[in-house]
């Protein structure tokens, strides 16, 4: 049986008890949204791959090398969802990029700095569209930048 005397020093460990419980309640820290996420997922990007890609077909600088896969719609759409897979796989999306290697898709072309440029040029135009914040164009910049070796000059 417990003493009278000792119930208020009972009562108070019960509170401080749940009163320390409760302290720990509150949101479970959650993981940062990834580059995909925060593009706002495969509509948002497929909205930017074909701003992007009508961008290209507007551009004299580059256009003529997309004369013939824009010529046929099955070329077109191949393109199309192979940029989509590529960017969707490469910011942390579910996709599954199933197209060729840079090197094996550009092999050939011999592409110039210039034309590099102004395609790069052509997406940012379309980020800017869709009002894609800096911070996530810049990543999505900082993936795609590496596979210039692989594109200019082969
Ligand atoms: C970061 C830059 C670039 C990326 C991410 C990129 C991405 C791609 C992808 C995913 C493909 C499809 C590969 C496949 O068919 O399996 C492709 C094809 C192609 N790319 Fe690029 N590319 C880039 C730069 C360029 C540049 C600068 C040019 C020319 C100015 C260019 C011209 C082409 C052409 C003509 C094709 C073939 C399209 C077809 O099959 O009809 N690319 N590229």
């Amino acid at each position: 049986m417990i003493k009278h005397t000792r119930i208020p020093a009972l009562l108070l460990f019960v509170a401080l008890f749940f009163a320390a419980c409760k302290d720990q309640d509150g949101p479970l820290p959650q993981p940062d949204p990834t580059l995909y996420e925060r593009l706002g997922g495969v509509d948002a990007i497929a909205l930017v791959v074909d701003k992007f890609l009508a961008n290209v077909v507007a551009d004299d600088a580059i256009n003529a090398r997309f004369a013939a896969t824009v010529a046929d719609p099955f070329r077109t759409q191949l393109l199309r969802n192979n940029l989509i897979d590529q960017i969707c796989a490469g910011t942390g999306g579910p996709c599954q990029y199933k197209g060729k290697t840079m090197l094996e898709a550009h092999t050939g072309m011999n592409i110039t700095d210039a034309e590099f440029n102004a395609l790069v040029g052509d997406l940012v135009a379309a980020l800017d569209f869709y009002n894609v914040p800096q911070q996530e164009q810049d990543e999505l910049l900082a993936i795609l930048g590496p596979m210039k070796s692989d594109i200019v000059g082969q």
